[in-house]
C-alpha cells in the first residue's frame, strides 16, 4: 500500500507556481494512480486533470491549502477519460467561476455528465490554442490519437514543465510509487505495456516527440506515473520515438 503525500512544488518564483497534488493510501485499489496539477500565478489559478470521485476531496484539500478554488479560473482537461473528467460535476460547484477547457471534439459528449455547461466550456479547436493564467500563458499542444483522438498537453511556458496527459504514463507494481523517475531504465518496463496498448498510433507518438523537441523543458509531468527531469527528459522523448505503438502493434488482432 502506498503511503499518504500531500501536495509538492515543482515550480515556486514568488508569483507563478506549479504544485502536484498528492496521494493518498488505497488510491492504487481504485484504480490507475492518477496524478492532478495546479498553477497558479498571481491571484489566479488553473487546475489540471481534476481527475474522478475518488480523489476529489485529497485533491480539494490540497487545491485549497494553496488558493481557494474560487480563484480557479479555468479547469483544464487533457481528454474525456473517466479518471480525468469524472469529478467534473463536483468542481463545478466548487469552483464556480471556473470554465472547463477541453478538446471541441468532447464539448458535446461531457454534456453527459448532466453538466449544462454551455456558456462555461471552452473548446479548444484542433491546431491547439494559449490559456493565460494570471500574467503567465499556457499552451495546449495536440497530442491527437495519444491517446484520444482529441488529446492535448499543457506546456507551462514560465516553469517550462509539461504536463503531458498519458503521455508518459506509468502503471507502478503493486505497492511500489515515487514521484520522480530515477532508474530510466527501470521505469520504462512500468511504461512499455500501457504505451503499446493505449497509444494509437507510433506516427502520432513521433510526431508529438518531434514537437516537443522544439520546446525547452525542465520537466515532463504526465497524469499517471512518475515526473521527468534533468537528462530524464531527453531519455524519455527518445524512448518514445523509437516506440511502436497501437495499430503499428496489434493489426494481427483484426481478423475472423
Ligand atoms: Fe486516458
Ligand atoms: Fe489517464
Amino acid at each position: 500500500m502506498i503511503k499518504k503525500v500531500e501536495s509538492y512544488p515543482l515550480y515556486d518564483d514568488g508569483n507563478h507556481k506549479v504544485f502536484w497534488l498528492g496521494v493518498e493510501e488505497a488510491e492504487d485499489e481504485k484504480g490507475i494512480l492518477t496524478n492532478q496539477y495546479l498553477i497558479i500565478d498571481n491571484d489566479e489559478a488553473a487546475l489540471i486533470e481534476p481527475g474522478g470521485y475518488f480523489v476529489f476531496e485529497r485533491v480539494l484539500r490540497n487545491v485549497s491549502s494553496k488558493i481557494p478554488p474560487t480563484k480557479i479560473k479555468y479547469l483544464i482537461y487533457s481528454h474525456q477519460d473517466p479518471d480525468v473528467v469524472a469529478g467534473m460535476n463536483l468542481w463545478f460547484e466548487y469552483a464556480p467561476l471556473a470554465k472547463i477547457v477541453i478538446s471541441k471534439l468532447w464539448i458535446r459528449f461531457i454534456s453527459h455528465l448532466a453538466i449544462l455547461s454551455g456558456p462555461r466550456t471552452i473548446g479548444i479547436p484542433d491546431e491547439g490554442m494559449e490559456i493565460t493564467v494570471g500574467n503567465s500563458k499556457i499552451k495546449a499542444l495536440p497530442a491527437h490519437y495519444l491517446h484520444s483522438p482529441g488529446n492535448f498537453v499543457f506546456y507551462d511556458m514560465k516553469a517550462k514543465i509539461l504536463l503531458s496527459s498519458d503521455i508518459g504514463a506509468a502503471a507502478f507494481p503493486e505497492g511500489e510509487w515515487y514521484l520522480f523517475v530515477e532508474d530510466f531504465d527501470r521505469h520504462a518496463e512500468f511504461m512499455e505495456a500501457f504505451h503499446k496498448r493505449y497509444m494509437s498510433s507510433s506516427k502520432a507518438l513521433r510526431a508529438w516527440v518531434r514537437m516537443v523537441r522544439n520546446l525547452d523543458i525542465n520537466m515532463i509531468a504526465p497524469q499517471h506515473g512518475a515526473i521527468f527531469e534533468g537528462e530524464n527528459v531527453k531519455k524519455f522523448l527518445d524512448w518514445l520515438y523509437n516506440l511502436e505503438v497501437g495499430i503499428d502493434v496489434y493489426e494481427h488482432l483484426f481478423k475472423v
